[in-house]
C-alpha cells in the first residue's frame, strides 16, 4: 500500500493563490509516478482570514498545519495589514515552532533563461544557499524603550546558538558532499565587524571541517560576496551564511538567476525527517499585490517548490521529470519574452505548458 503523505496547502495573500494552482496542477499531473500518496489539505491563512478574525492563526490551525507532513505556501503579506503582523505570526512563527532551521535557495540559471549578468552563462551560475532559519535578526528578541520620545531606544538582537549554527553548517558540508560540484563550501558572514556572533561561526565553520576533509573551505565577508555574486558567480558551489544576510542575499541570486519567478526555497527540520512537520516549500517571491489577479504571475518559482517538496520525500523521479519538463517549457521560447525576464503567456499558460511537456 503506498504511504500517504499529508500536506497543509497554505495559499496566502496576492499572488500566492494564483501561483500555487498552478503547482499544484503540476503536482496532481505527476501524481502516477509518486510513491506515496499525496494528500492536500487547504488552510485559509492571511490577510482576509486576519481581518476577519482579528488572528493571523488560530491555535487550532496551527495544531492541524503541525499535524501534517509538510507544508506548500505561496505568499503571505498584504497592504491592508501593518507590515510584520502576517509574516510574524504565520510564516516566521511556521519556521520558528516547527524548528525548520535550514532555508535552502538554490540559485540556478536555466538555459534559454535571461540574467542581467553579461556573458554568464548556466554554467556560470549554479549554486546552493543554505540560509540558517531560526536565529539571528529574526527571534524577535529585543524591545522599544522611552517609545515616541527623542531618546527612543529599539534593540534588536542577533542571536546566535553554537547549537544553531553547528547544525546548521553540518547541514551544508553535508549538502556540499553530495552536490559533487567542486565541493566547496563558502561561508558568508561579517567577522571583521560582527567580531562576537561571526567569531562562533568562523569557530564552528572550521570545527566542523575538520570532519570534511574533502571539502575545500573559505569565508568571506558579505559585502563582498554581495560584489561576487555580480561579478563572479561561477566562484560559488555551496554557501552556508546566517538568516538575515541568507534572506537579502538570496534576492540578489534570484536576479541574476531569471529573476524572483524562478527562484524556490525549502525551509527544512534536517533531522526529523518524514517525523511531523518538518518541511515548508515556498517561492521566494512575495505577495505582489501590485500584480494580483492580471495572469502576470510567473507560477515557475511555486512549481519548482513543489518540485523541491517531491525531493524532500524521496519522489526524485518525479521531481526531476518537473525540472525537466520546466527546462523544456522555457527551452520552448514560449514563456519569457525575448531578453527578458517577464513572461509573455499567463500564469495558468505556463503552468498548462509545464504539464505538456511532462
Ligand atoms: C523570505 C522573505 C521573508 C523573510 C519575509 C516575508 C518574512 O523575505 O522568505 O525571504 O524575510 O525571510
Ligand atoms: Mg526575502
Amino acid at each position: 500500500m503506498k504511504k500517504n503523505i499529508q500536506i497543509a496547502v497554505i495559499p496566502g495573500d496576492g499572488i500566492g493563490p494564483e501561483v500555487l494552482k498552478e503547482g499544484l496542477k503540476v503536482l496532481s499531473k505527476v501524481k502516477p509516478q509518486l510513491s506515496s500518496e499525496f494528500n492536500f489539505v487547504e488552510y485559509d491563512l492571511g490577510a482576509k482570514n486576519y481581518l476577519k478574525t482579528k488572528e493571523a492563526m488560530a491555535e487550532s490551525v496551527f495544531k492541524q498545519i503541525q499535524n501534517s507532513d509538510a507544508i506548500y505556501l505561496g505568499a503571505v503579506g498584504d497592504p491592508k495589514v501593518p507590515p510584520g503582523i502576517l509574516e510574524r505570526e504565520i510564516l516566521l512563527k511556521l519556521r520558528f515552532e516547527l524548528d525548520l532551521y535550514i532555508n535552502l535557495r538554490p540559485c540556478m540559471l536555466f538555459d534559454g533563461v535571461f540574467t542581467p549578468l553579461k556573458n554568464k552563462k548556466p554554467q556560470d551560475i549554479n549554486f546552493m544557499v543554505v540560509r540558517e532559519n531560526t536565529e539571528s535578526l529574526y527571534t524577535g528578541l529585543g524591545g522599544i524603550f522611552k517609545q515616541g520620545t527623542p531618546q527612543e531606544i529599539a534593540i534588536q538582537e542577533d542571536i546566535n546558538t553554537r547549537f544553531g549554527v553547528e547544525r546548521c553548517i553540518r547541514y551544508a558540508f553535508d549538502l556540499c558532499q553530495k552536490r559533487k560540484k567542486e565541493n566547496k563550501l563558502t561561508l558568508v558572514d561579517k567577522a571583521n565587524v560582527l567580531t562576537f556572533a561571526h567569531s562562533l561561526w568562523r569557530r564552528t565553520f572550521e570545527e566542523v571541517g575538520q570532519e570534511y576533509p574533502a571539502i575545500k573551505r573559505n569565508a568571506i565577508y558579505v559585502d563582498a560576496a554581495a560584489m561576487d555574486f555580480v561579478r563572479r558567480p561561477e566562484i560559488f558551489d555551496t554557501i552556508v551564511t546566517n538568516n538575515i544576510f541568507g534572506d537579502i542575499l538570496t534576492d540578489l541570486g534570484a536576479i541574476i538567476s531569471g529573476g524572483l519567478g524562478l527562484a524556490a526555497s525549502a525551509n527544512m527540520n534536517a533531522s526529523k525527517k518524514n517525523q511531523g512537520c518538518s518541511g515548508l516549500f515556498e517561492p521566494i517571491h512575495g505577495s505582489a499585490p501590485d500584480i494580483v489577479g492580471k495572469g502576470l504571475a510567473n507560477p515557475l518559482a511555486a512549481i519548482l517548490a513543489g518540485k523541491m517538496m517531491l525531493e524532500f520525500f524521496a519522489e526524485n523521479k518525479a521531481a526531476k521529470a518537473i525540472e525537466e519538463a520546466i527546462s523544456k517549457a522555457i527551452q520552448s521560447k514560449r514563456i519569457f519574452k525575448p531578453e527578458s525576464s517577464e513572461t509573455q503567456i499567463s500564469t495558468s499558460e505556463i503552468g498548462d505548458l509545464v504539464c505538456e511537456f511532462l
